[in-house]
């Protein structure tokens, strides 16, 4: 097994150490040859002869070597084991490489986006990539060290499952079992939360993939995303807020990434809308952005409800939210519509909206009100939501939640302009997945078995 990155050569002064990794470069000067070894810690320079003159780059070598402090002039001040070098000892190859179709010693941003993809999992090699993937995991480390603390449960939803409204279009997956019949993956595991709050867990997270068929934008994946989901039990809106805010603040200072204002501001939408123009705006100063200042901000009091091209309600957010209490009545006896304000907070981040929740409505009568307004018939409401009124009526806790969205406040965090950057295998703005050539066709007997026939 290997037992030593190459960052940790520096303390090993006058020591003959074991090394695994990827040739880097080579540069050949006639007798002395001399590779940067690289793994995922970085690079690390080796002084061979003979032996190295054969290797290419992204060779996977191991060697073994004596490791030389370098005289003070021949520091490279630029990596982290600029102060050693390797004298080689003995050297195996493991696996010679066959000609490299992209560069992985370079950002990559330079490179075809479709090409990246095509070959990810070299495009990871990529250092800058590497540090995303592995702030990435640290990321979500210390969300769950955060949220264990307080004493939440971490709990999967099912994926095959029912459409649940989140305002894009489902990924629908053919029953076998019963043919002509489809599951949706969850745009989000909304419902799913919501009932384990009527089951009694009362704290539950989960690190979330959600899926939607939606354009896909710089900010906006396509297919798949991950959310923290979160949901709490007998908590008002400024609770969840608090929480979040008070998880961000803790996470973000063990990262060192400062954050501009804390508390978070605070604006209600019709603030937002008057002094930004819209409900996402980035506080940052051009100072801020050069030292990766984090400027998180919050918008609540939105409109429950706008309305359709043909004069119906539909709701802008959330339909599972509550609105604000003090429309509850006008909400239960559907009037002034226009005016009811949902329970909704939505946190922005650098001018994105990386997050959303709401307290709901957690009584059958309310959820009911609002599709209701919403022009659903009685049939409709009971087709689509039959389970979550029923649900709401068995001694259902009063609950709210939020769903951060883990790739944006990434990209927010790594200063990526696109969020495909921080997501380690992520689809093509056409719609294809990285590496493997899906969508794909279906053998005949396949299609039959699902009785599905391609028109
Ligand atoms: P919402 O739909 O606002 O709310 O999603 C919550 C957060 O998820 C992120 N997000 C995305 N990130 C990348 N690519 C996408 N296509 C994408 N879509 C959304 C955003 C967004 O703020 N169930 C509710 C949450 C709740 O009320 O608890 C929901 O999903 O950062």
């Amino acid at each position: 097994m290997k037992n030593l990155f190459v960052e940790q050569t520096i303390n090993k002064i006058d020591e003959t150490v074991e090394l695994y990794g990827w040739v880097d470069s080579k540069r050949d000067h006639k007798k002395i040859v001399f590779i940067d070894l690289r793994d995922r810690t970085g690079t690390v320079q080796v002084v061979g002869g003979e032996e190295f003159k054969a290797l290419s780059e992204e060779d996977v070598i191991w060697l073994k070597g004596l490791v030389k402090k370098r005289p003070e002039k021949l520091v490279n001040p630029k990596i982290k084991t600029g102060a050693v070098e390797i004298e080689v000892k003995e050297m195996r190859v493991l696996n010679k490489t066959n000609p490299i179709p992209l560069p992985v010693n370079t950002d990559g941003y330079e490179i075809d986006e479709e090409v990246r993809l095509r070959y990810r999992y070299l495009d990871i090699r990529r250092p800058r990539m590497y540090k995303n993937l592995a702030l990435r995991s640290k990321f979500i480390d210390l969300i769950r060290q955060y949220l264990f603390s307080k004493e939440f449960l971490e709990i999967e939803t099912p994926i095959l499952s029912e459409t649940t409204p989140e305002g894009a279009r489902d990924f629908i997956v053919p029953s076998r079992l019963q043919p002509g019949k489809f599951y949706a993956l969850p745009q989000s595991p909304q419902q799913y939360k919501q009932l384990l709050m009527v089951g009694g867990v009362e704290r539950y997270f989960q690190i979330a993939r959600c899926f939607r068929d939606e354009d896909p934008r710089a900010d906006r994946a396509y297919g798949e995303f991950t959310q923290l989901d979160l949901e709490m039990s007998f908590v008002e809106r400024e609770d969840v807020m608090n929480l979040i805010e008070g998880m961000i603040i803790d996470i973000y200072e063990k990262l060192k990434a400062p954050i501009k204002q804390k508390p978070f501001p605070v604006f209600t939408y019709n603030e937002a809308i008057k002094k930004y123009g819209a409900d996402k705006f980035d506080l940052r100063s051009g100072e801020d952005k050069k030292n990766g200042t984090q400027a998180f901000a919050w918008v609540i009091d939105f409109p429950f409800f706008e309305k359709t091209v043909d004069g119906g309600w539909t709701f802008t957010h959330n339909p599972f939210s509550a609105p604000l209490p003090e429309f509850m009545d006008d909400l239960l006896n559907k009037k002034n519509i226009s005016s009811i304000l949902t329970s909704q907070y939505d946190l922005v981040c650098n001018g994105y909206e990386v997050g959303g929740g709401s307290i709901r409505n957690h009584t059958p009568k309310g959820l009911k009100s609002v599709f209701e307004i919403m022009g659903l018939t009685p049939d409709e409401i009971d087709l689509k939501f039959g389970h979550m009124i029923e649900a709401l009526g068995y001694g259902a806790p009063p609950h709210g939640g939020i769903a951060p969205g883990i790739d944006r406040l990434l990209t927010c965090i790594t200063g990526e302009k696109n969020l495909r950057e921080v997501i380690p295998m992520p689809m093509t703005s056409g719609g294809r997945t990285a590496i493997m050539k899906a969508p794909s066709a279906v053998k005949e007997e396949k299609l039959k078995e699902l009785g599905i026939k391609i028109r």
